[in-house]
């Protein structure tokens, strides 16, 4: 499969008997971070809310031959989190790798936003982050396994319209860091990876318009002049995974093709004509 080519250098069997657990992993980044896992041998469990969605990604990995669970869960019920971990520890074994990936986004200026508006992206991305981990944390010790947290440069650049974003990226960076100091001792390593404007998303969709001059204008003001690949990201979270990251844990890996570098102004102007167009 084309998608999976930047794997090859790696053995096939790098994480043969390694249970990863993703939320969110019926679609999109996290769907192809699962992928990547799929391919090098991993079995994988994955929650999210809607059962087909999950049902056509399981397939979609057992096709790459891996043993799947996929359970239907809310990251923001923390009692259907202790029975996805649970189910998935019973079918699969102990949870090896924990991918926090599920999230919310829309694109809203922080005087239209709504108390429960805020609430209800916060809540899916930092309050789900910390339920997860929460809720895996046995199976983790037990393995000495790691946390991958999906994080966003909403986190450390400020952009209009994702105040919502920003505060819940950011505070999932920080339960990264704390989780990593207190967790070490238990040999669980936790790290974020901040993904750039990543092709075919959901996330890039909600964000920006279909006007492909729209796109062109944002690549450009990308140092490396493209967005980013699905397949790119699954192949960070390998990586941060793997005994090649054995020593690394409290760690933001950014992964934007330096898109943070040029600030949040040519995103942000183009946002603006992107919401303004959707009012008109
Ligand atoms: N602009 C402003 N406010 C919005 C909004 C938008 N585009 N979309 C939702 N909201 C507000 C709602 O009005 C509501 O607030 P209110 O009760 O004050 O009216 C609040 O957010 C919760 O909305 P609701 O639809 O009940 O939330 P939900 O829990 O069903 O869905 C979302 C969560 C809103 C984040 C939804 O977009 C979602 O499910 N997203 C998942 C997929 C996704 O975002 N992918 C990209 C990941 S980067
Ligand atoms: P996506 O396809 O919409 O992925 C989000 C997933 O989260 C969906 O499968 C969704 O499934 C699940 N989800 C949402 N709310 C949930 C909840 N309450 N409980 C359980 N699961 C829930 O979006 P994506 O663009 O690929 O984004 C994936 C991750 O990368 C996110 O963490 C995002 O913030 C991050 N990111 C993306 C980009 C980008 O360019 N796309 C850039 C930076 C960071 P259900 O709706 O079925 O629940």
């Amino acid at each position: 499969m084309a998608e999976l080519e930047l794997l090859e250098y790696l053995p096939g069997d790098l994480f043969d008997g390694t249970v990863v657990f993703i939320t969110g992993g019926g679609s999109g980044i996290n769907l192809g971070i699962a992928k990547a896992f799929a391919s090098l041998g991993a079995d994988l469990a994955i929650c999210g809310r809607s059962a087909d969605r999950l049902e056509g990604a399981a397939a979609e990995l057992e096709e790459l031959g891996a043993r799947v669970v996929a359970v239907p869960a809310d990251v923001r019920d923390y009692d259907a989190m202790v029975h996805a971990v649970e189910a998935a520890r019973d079918e699969l074994g102990p949870i090896g790798v924990l991918v926090c990936g599920a999230a919310g986004n829309f694109p809203c200026l922080a005087e239209d936003l709504s108390a429960n508006g805020f609430k209800a992206v916060v809540d899916i991305d930092l309050l789900g982050s910390f339920n997860a981990s929460r809720a895996a944390f046995d199976q983790l010790a037990e393995t000495r396994g790691s946390i991958v947290f999906l994080s966003a440069g909403q986190a450390f650049v400020a952009y209009p319209a994702q105040a919502h974003v920003g505060a819940a990226k950011a505070g999932i960076d920080q339960l990264m860091r704390n989780l990593a100091l207190e967790w070490g001792r238990y040999g669980i390593r936790c790290n974020s990876i901040a993904p750039g404007p990543i092709e075919g998303t959901e996330g890039m969709r909600r964000l920006g318009p279909d006007d492909p001059s729209y796109h062109d204008r944002l690549k450009k003001a990308i140092p490396l002049e493209r967005y980013g690949t699905v397949a790119e990201i699954g192949a960070a979270a390998v990586f941060l995974a793997s005994p090649m990251a054995a020593y690394i844990t409290g760690t933001l890996l950014v992964v934007d093709g330096g898109q943070n570098l040029a600030g949040s102004c040519p995103f942000g102007e183009l946002l603006d004509q992107a919401m303004k167009s959707r009012l008109e």
